[in-house]
């Protein structure tokens, strides 16, 4: 083999890590591109996640996806943060270079573009809703802002976190608030379940007036079958759509981030729809 044709390693880190799907994507994403890297999994233990980065530098790692239960831990310890990574306070893209490492997050610009490409649902001067003020709904709000949408309102089950959260960006004059569930009074255009609540099965207590005939439900969750949320705004008369698009968005953004060149979705999105 010639060093030209050493392929460039990358991989995802996590805990557990077995499930993720995210190697095959980016393998069909390095296929279609002709780009010559390998993406593997990469168990670090709970505690040696900064160790287990530096191991895989060491090894030639050029970058790393990063998931569950890493993501703050690795806003601590990339040495330069793009401004979506800042506003996210979380990592799911680091790039290796002389320079050091530089942490990224495309998980928000995956939920965008899966909603405005895909889904083919304007956020301009729309009303969204957001449930869930953890590190998922964090993640989301600045590029959903940069949609120019009218107004994103935060809502969550411990309210407190919801007004910790919206006042983070409302400082910076973006229309961001929050509200209590049983305070929601309006429809909305988009609403979006930033919650975990899907995993156990459990809905976030909205009242059935948020839901209209042209409103979006997403729920960032995905499955062989819709989630509750997505069920629960179905018998509503409501559009749904799961998470899987946005896990293949952020992908995506994730690859173009190391290798400057964007790969098409669109097949990859239905492959991986077929082996749920
Ligand atoms: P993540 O990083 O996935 O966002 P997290 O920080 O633990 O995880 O946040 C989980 C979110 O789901 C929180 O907003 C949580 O609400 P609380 O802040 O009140 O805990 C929300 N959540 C989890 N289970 C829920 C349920 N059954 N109903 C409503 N919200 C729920």
């Amino acid at each position: 083999m010639t060093l030209e044709s050493v392929p460039d390693r990358y991989a995802v880190i996590g805990n557990p890590i077995q499930h993720s799907k995210s190697p095959q994507v980016h393998a069909l994403f390095a296929q279609q591109t002709r780009q010559a890297i390998c993406y593997e999994r990469l168990l670090a233990p709970v505690d040696r996640f900064a160790d287990s980065v530096h191991e895989f530098v060491a090894q030639g790692g050029r970058g790393a996806n990063v998931t569950v239960p890493f993501k703050l831990e690795a806003f601590v310890l990339a040495q330069e943060l793009t401004p979506r990574a800042k506003a996210a306070g979380a990592i799911n893209t680091l790039s290796f270079s002389a320079a050091g490492i530089k942490g990224d997050n495309t998980d928000g610009i995956g939920l965008v573009r899966d909603i405005t490409q895909n889904a083919g649902v304007q956020l301009k001067n729309r009303l969204v809703l957001l449930l869930g003020a953890g590190g998922a709904a964090r993640g989301v709000i600045l590029p959903l802002i940069e949609e120019n949408i009218t107004s994103l309102v935060i809502a969550n089950r411990t309210q407190p976190r919801a007004m910790e959260l919206a006042q983070q960006f409302f400082h910076s004059g973006a229309p961001v608030s929050s509200a209590a569930f049983d305070q929601l009074d309006q429809r909305f255009d988009v609403i979006i379940n930033a919650t975990s609540a899907s995993l156990d099965s459990e809905l976030p207590p909205l009242p059935d007036c948020v839901f209209g005939p042209q409103t979006l439900a997403y729920d960032m969750m995905y499955g062989a079958q819709p989630t509750i949320f997505m069920q629960h705004a179905a018998q509503r008369g409501t559009a749904v759509r799961d998470g899987l698009g946005m896990l293949i968005e952020q992908a995506a953004e994730s690859f173009f981030v190391w290798r400057g060149i964007r790969p098409e979705t669109a097949l990859v999105y239905r492959w991986l729809r077929g082996q749920l």
